[in-house]
């Protein structure tokens, strides 16, 4: 028996949230921010985090530096009772850090990407990545070392049984080069949001989109921010509409959408339901600041999910 329901490869850093952006930045002058947030970043990490709050065993393979901000992410990390077998620690090297301006419903975002620019494939323990039911990526072009070796290691978790997820975020250098296709033959789930998918299927259409990415891969699924989330099997159509709330901030949806969507997968659920839940998880992330805020309160989470759910 797998010991986990699912093995997340992926990046571990914080992410400082600062609010309250003024219309203009000006050189050397002092601004306020309204607010901050220091909270659990970048999308592996918060799949993971949700995922196992959502009751999931899940194993975690990443690498932080020997800096106090590692120590900050291991320990908000380790709190939602997820396995860390999986992180390595890069003596001399520093973790990555971003760093987030909310301007309305858009952000600025900066990343330092530290050592996640780093992780090989050589530095993951494949017994520990493939010892579970499920196999999810996050951040394909964030991951500069292992990149070129990531088609091996999908082809490694279907060889072994695994179903696997992939949700490439964005490209920060707008390339997305060809070499993605290589690991798509190995991706059941294919997790972007509607322009990752015109990128990754080089059309200015989303339903086109769908269309050509779902002859890649069986099943693409593609998150609309608060139009909800469609997807594509097939020639199978479906879509979800998404759960009304008041949003706070729209940081952590994508990948909270992914954790309930998978949460679902690998429970044998329906398409609908995947999708639905997806939304619902979606959705919940954006009621609290960061990615991980709305699912560490418990009654917060335990109520909302039971409330919209069915
Ligand atoms: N304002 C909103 N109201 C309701 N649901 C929302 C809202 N924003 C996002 N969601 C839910 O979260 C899902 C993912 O959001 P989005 O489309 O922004 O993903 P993303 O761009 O991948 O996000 P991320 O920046 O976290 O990677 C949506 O499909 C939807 O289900
Ligand atoms: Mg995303």
């Amino acid at each position: 028996m797998a010991k986990f329901d699912v093995s997340v490869v992926g990046e571990l850093n914080l992410d400082m949230i600062l609010y309250g952006l003024p219309r203009e930045l000006e050189l050397d002058r002092e601004h306020l921010a309204k607010d901050l947030s220091m909270t659990l970043g970048s999308s592996s990490a918060i799949f993971t985090h949700n995922l196992a709050l959502l009751g999931n065993k899940v194993g975690f393979s990443s690498s932080i530096g020997s800096d106090p901000l590692g120590e900050i992410c291991l320990q908000r990390l380790g709190e939602c009772g997820a396995d860390l077998g999986g992180v390595r620690r890069f003596p001399g090297k520093l973790t990555g850090l971003t760093v987030i301006l909310p301007c309305g419903t858009q952000r600025y975002i900066l990343t330092y990407p530290g050592t996640m620019f780093e992780m090989s494939y050589d530095d993951l323990d494949l017994n520990y990545v493939l010892n579970a039911r499920h196999f999810h990526l996050s951040s394909y072009y964030l991951h500069r070392a292992l990149r070129p070796r990531i088609a091996d290691l999908f082809r490694a978790a279907k060889k072994a049984g695994l179903t696997t997820s992939l949700d490439t975020n964005d490209d920060p250098e707008d390339l997305w080069a060809d070499d993605l296709l290589q690991v798509l033959q190995y991706v059941d789930v294919l997790l972007p949001n509607e322009r990752e998918a015109c990128r990754i299927a080089r059309t200015e259409d989303a339903a086109r989109a769908a269309d050509i990415l779902a002859e890649r891969v069986p099943l693409v699924v593609i998150k609309r921010g608060k139009a909800g989330a469609i997807a594509r099997r097939g020639k199978e159509q479906f879509a979800s509409a998404p759960v009304e709330v008041e949003m706070v901030d729209p940081v952590g949806a994508g990948d909270s959408f992914d954790a309930g969507f998978i949460h679902q997968f690998i429970r044998g659920a329906r398409i609908e339901d995947c999708l639905k839940y997806g939304n619902l998880t979606g959705a919940l992330s954006t009621t609290r600041a960061g990615g991980t805020e709305a699912f560490r309160d418990t009654s917060h989470r335990t109520l909302f999910l039971q409330k919209h759910w069915k």
